[in-house]
């Protein structure tokens, strides 16, 4: 990533960051907001809020109208992250170099921590956006979030992925869980960004389109990560995948197809920003990254 686009990253990691910090206080009963805090304070790329604030920011928008739904986006995908750790899904001990939510806290905390961010985060959109964002787009975000969040977005990819172990899958099904595991959180980030900034319908269709390419990008990134990574580079457990014969790019295709596969993704979504002529280069280098960093 260039210097200045790093730069641009950074504002948007101390925005985000403070504003996690801020988003839950402890109180009785301590130890949910303990383990809550635990796993949305943990660290991570935090690339979902940084995309719903770029997004406003390419169209002109504030950011202080859109962080409350971009820190919501965190919870949800900190909920995800929980929940997908847990013994009974892919059983990982480790997450962000560091325990995972029921290894520190215990799994029946594990279990009401994720469930706690899937009430708290929309509640957070509807109490902590300003009242200069109308009242009819709120509902369009709250009904982005639940879309996302629910059996039209990463429940349904999870329960695809996770009956897709030990067998094989066709290309289609594997589309499927990218999809809906994955991409369903960056299209959820970008079109809140958009629907808060007032994009048209156009704007908005782009960024979506955009967002899909970049989510099964990246979802075929880690996959290639978890193949060829070590601890100290992911922060979880490497080769877990191969372990419990998940179905994915890689152990469906190999490794090199797999690549191909990215490289592909990548340049169709740097050809939607193109296209539509979205500016940001932001959004064209969060994607080329993916290909150099496993090339
Ligand atoms: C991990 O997402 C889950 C996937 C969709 C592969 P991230 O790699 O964005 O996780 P953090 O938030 O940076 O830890
Ligand atoms: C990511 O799938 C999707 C969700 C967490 C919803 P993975 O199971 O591959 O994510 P990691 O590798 O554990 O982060
Ligand atoms: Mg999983
Ligand atoms: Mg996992
Ligand atoms: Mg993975």
């Amino acid at each position: 990533m260039k210097s200045e686009t790093k730069e641009i990253y950074k504002n948007y990691l101390n925005l985000i960051n403070e504003g996690l910090e801020k988003s839950i206080n402890i109180e009785y009963p301590e130890k949910i907001y303990e383990a809550m805090r635990y796993s949305l304070l943990l660290g991570g790329k935090r690339l979902r809020p940084v995309m719903a604030l770029e997004t406003a920011k390419m169209l002109g928008g504030n950011s202080e109208e859109v962080l409350p739904s971009a820190l919501a986006i965190e919870m949800l995908h900190c909920q995800s992250l929980i929940h997908d750790d847990l013994p009974c899904m892919d059983n990982d001990d480790f997450r962000r170099g560091k325990p995972s939510n029921h290894k520190a806290f215990g799994e029946a905390t594990a279990v009401l921590a994720g469930d706690a961010f899937l009430s708290y985060a929309p509640k957070f959109i509807i109490d902590k956006t300003p009242a200069s964002v109308s009242k009819e787009a709120v509902l369009k975000v709250l009904r982005e979030f639940f879309i996302a969040a629910g059996t039209d977005g990463i429940i349904s990819g999870q329960i695809v992925d996770l009956d897709s172990e030990h067998k094989k899958i066709d290309e289609k099904t594997l589309n499927f869980l990218y999809e809906y595991k994955t991409a369903k959180l960056f299209k959820l980030a970008v079109r809140t960004g958009g629907i808060i900034a007032g994009a048209d319908s156009e704007k908005l269709e782009a960024l979506t389109k955009y967002a899909e390419y970049f989510g099964h990008a990246f979802q075929v990134y880690d996959d290639i990560l978890d193949e060829i990574s070590t601890f100290e580079e992911i922060g979880k457990t490497p080769k877990k995948d191969a372990n419990v014969e998940k179905s994915n790019y890689v152990s469906l295709f190999g490794i090199d197809r797999a690549k191909q596969r990215l490289t592909s993704l990548v340049n169709s979504a740097c050809d939607i920003l193109k296209s539509n002529n979205l500016k940001s280069s932001l959004f064209e280098e969060l994607a080329r990254d993916l290909t150099e960093r496993i090339n």
